[in-house]
Order: structure tokens, then C-alpha cells, then sequence
């Protein structure tokens, strides 16, 4: 058995190879936006030029209503990878996320590979990153959240949920107990805005309600369709493959429309994000309630074939096609988008 030093850095090396080399998308389940068609309205009299894609994230302007979402740290490969996300956030105006932190609890040998996101930036929002199962056993939830957040000058921070990860991950730890717990703490004691996400499997609208009962501010739903983790750790652990839990979770569309119902309730940001692929998907996302949307491994893809301008180029042409959906329907902000009739297509014919 390797320290776990090693193992977690190893880890994060083999994810990212995984990620690039393998096909590790969903199988059967898609993330059900192909379902719906965007209500036509063929007497806009809005022009291009008009329509305005910005938005806020917890208060602060943002030119698209997206963010790169976390990936990787700790690890040599992250170095490189999060500078050119870095720069391609820089120059989009979009917040970036860090992968997870954890390997920064053990010892600071990659630190370079975090802190390269903030000395890249200078005024986008970067989101800090920590699993539930290190989180939920923290004994002081608040320093080690202000550690973490101070570490890579996070003005958001994540509390990943993987259980289906760690359920078929070799090293993995399926044991989240206390976390609700911390979480009160956490969102009781820091001031910057916690945000729980999943990484592919979604989240209910029923532990959606708890972790806002405990004062979570952004919910990133990361539904099922796109990167399976599962899968991941499948090919990792090639003894471990089944099927069934390959596709296991919620499809994303599925959840931003029950966790929307929410909002009446409560005040929080929702992210839109797993198997977001192209540009209707995005603006679907938003249309069926979520604030903001958010993809990991196909930017992960683009950012290793074709470097910053790759990622800015593919993402400028989905927001210039999101102000064509925009047109199309009528809507002149992302506030309108957001109320934009979607037609589910059985409805169709
Ligand atoms: C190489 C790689 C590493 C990732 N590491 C993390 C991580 O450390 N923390 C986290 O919250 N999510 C992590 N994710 C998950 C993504 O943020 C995202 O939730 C998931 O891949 C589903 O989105 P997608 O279908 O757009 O890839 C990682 C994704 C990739 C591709």
C-alpha cells in the first residue's frame, strides 16, 4: 500500500489521464435536455446587439453565465492545466473552480499547482474545493474552510459529494457522517458563500432542502449524462465494473427542474451543470431554472488539445449561439431566459 500521500496525488494524475483517454461518459442515461424544444417566437423585434449575457455570481458581475467547474490540483499535470484555465477564465470574466484540495491538507508540495489559478486571475471569482468525506471529519470545520479558501484566495467554496465515487474508488472512503453537522458550522462561522456540489450523479430535490436547511448558499447539482466518476474508478479498478452503477444517478435536467422549485422558499444560487456539451444544453439549463451553468470534462479536453485558445474559442461560440437561443425566444437577459417556455418535444407531434 503506497502512503496516502502518493496515492492522493497519483490519483489526481490517473483521473486526468482517465478523463483524456478513455471514453468514461454515461452509457444509456442521457441528461434529458434533448427532451425539449425552446418555445419559437417568430415576431421578435429584439436585435443581437441588444441582448445582454451577463449575470452575477453571488454578487459579483460576470460576463456569461458560466463557470469552469472544479477539476484538478495536486498533481505536476494540474500546473499547466489550470494555468490555461486560469487565462481562459481571465479573459472570458467567468469564474473558475479548483479540484479538490485535499492533497493540500497533507503536505504543500503541489501547492504550486492551486495557487497557479490565483496568480493567474485578477478579478474572477475562483472557487475553492474539499470532498465530504475529508470535510465531514474535519474536527474544526471553519479554520480548515478558511485555510483551504485563504490557499488558493477563494471567494466561494465547495463541499464536493461523491458517495458514488467512493464507492467504487480503490482508496475511497463512502463515509460522509457529520457532515450536516459541519456544514451548519462552516455556514454559520464563514463568511464567503458555501456551495455543496455532486460530481455527476445530481442531487434531489429532498437533500437539496436539508443542505439549504443548513445555511448552504449555491447548490451545483452536477446531474447524470455526462462524465460518469463511477466510470472513472471502474477503469482504474477494472475488477470493479458494473453496469448498472456506470449510469447510476439523476439525469441533470431532471434536477435543476425539481431543485427550481426551491426558490420559493429559499435564496440560493443554483448551478446547472454535468453533461453540458453544447451550447442549447447550457441555455436549456437556464431555462429550466438554474442561475448558471458549469461543464469539467470536455473543457479538459479542449484545454489539453488546443491550449487557452481552444477553451476561449469553443466557449465564445457556445454564448454566441446562447444569444442566437436568445433571440430566437425573445429574451433580451439571462433573467428572461430564465422564464423562457420550454416545450417537452412529446408535446410536438
Ligand atoms: C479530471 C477531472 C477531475 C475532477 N475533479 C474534481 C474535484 O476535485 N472536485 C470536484 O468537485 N469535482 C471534480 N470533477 C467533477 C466535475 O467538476 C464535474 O462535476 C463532473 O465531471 C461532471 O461534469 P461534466 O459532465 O461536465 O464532466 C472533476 C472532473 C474532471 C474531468
Amino acid at each position: 500500500m503506497k502512503s496516502s500521500k502518493n496515492n492522493t496525488s497519483n490519483r489526481k494524475q490517473d483521473h486526468i489521464k482517465i478523463c483524456l483517454e478513455d471514453d468514461v461518459q454515461f452509457k444509456s442515461k442521457t441528461t434529458g435536455f434533448e427532451k425539449y424544444e425552446f418555445e419559437h417566437f417568430a415576431i421578435t423585434e429584439l436585435t443581437l446587439d441588444e441582448i445582454d449575457l451577463s449575470t452575477e455570481f453571488f454578487a459579483k458581475k460576470i460576463s456569461y453565465p458560466f463557470l469552469i467547474s472544479c477539476m484538478t490540483g495536486g498533481t505536476i499535470e494540474a500546473e499547466s492545466i489550470n494555468a490555461k484555465l486560469a487565462e481562459a477564465a481571465e479573459q472570458l470574466n467567468i469564474p473558475i473552480g479548483v479540484g479538490s484540495q485535499r492533497q493540500l491538507l497533507e503536505d504543500d508540495k503541489y501547492i504550486a499547482s492551486f495557487k497557479i489559478i490565483s496568480e493567474t486571475v485578477k478579478s474572477v471569482p475562483i472557487i475553492g474545493n474539499i470532498g465530504a468525506a475529508e470535510f465531514s471529519k474535519f474536527d474544526n470545520p471553519a479554520d480548515k474552510i478558511m485555510y483551504l479558501s485563504e490557499a488558493v484566495n477563494a471567494s466561494a467554496m465547495v463541499i464536493h459529494v461523491n458517495p458514488l465515487q467512493e464507492l467504487f474508488q480503490i482508496e475511497g472512503t463512502p463515509n460522509f457522517k457529520g457532515l450536516q453537522k459541519n456544514l451548519e458550522i462552516v455556514c454559520a462561522k464563514i463568511s464567503i458563500p458555501i456551495i455543496v456540489k455532486e460530481v455527476g450523479s445530481g442531487i434531489s430535490r429532498r437533500a437539496a432542502k436539508i443542505l439549504l436547511d443548513c445555511g448552504v448558499k449555491g447548490i451545483d447539482i452536477a446531474g447524470a449524462g455526462g462524465t460518469s466518476w463511477s466510470g472513472v474508478e471502474m477503469k482504474r479498478n477494472k475488477n470493479s465494473y458494473n453496469e448498472y452503477f456506470w449510469d447510476w444517478g439523476l439525469p441533470t435536467s431532471f434536477c435543476i427542474k425539481e431543485l427550481f422549485k426551491l426558490k420559493k422558499d429559499y435564496d440560493f444560487m443554483l448551478i446547472g451543470s454535468g453533461g453540458i456539451s453544447k451550447p442549447e444544453d447550457a441555455a436549456k439549463a437556464l431555462a429550466l431554472g438554474a442561475d448558471i451553468s458549469a461543464s469539467a470534462g470536455i473543457l479538459l479536453k479542449e484545454v489539453a488539445a488546443n491550449g487557452v485558445e481552444g477553451v476561449t474559442n469553443l466557449l465564445l461560440n457556445w454564448f454566441f449561439n446562447l444569444k442566437k437561443i436568445m433571440y430566437l425566444t425573445n429574451c433580451k437577459n439571462i433573467s428572461e431566459l430564465k422564464n423562457v417556455n420550454l416545450i417537452k418535444k412529446e408535446d410536438l407531434f
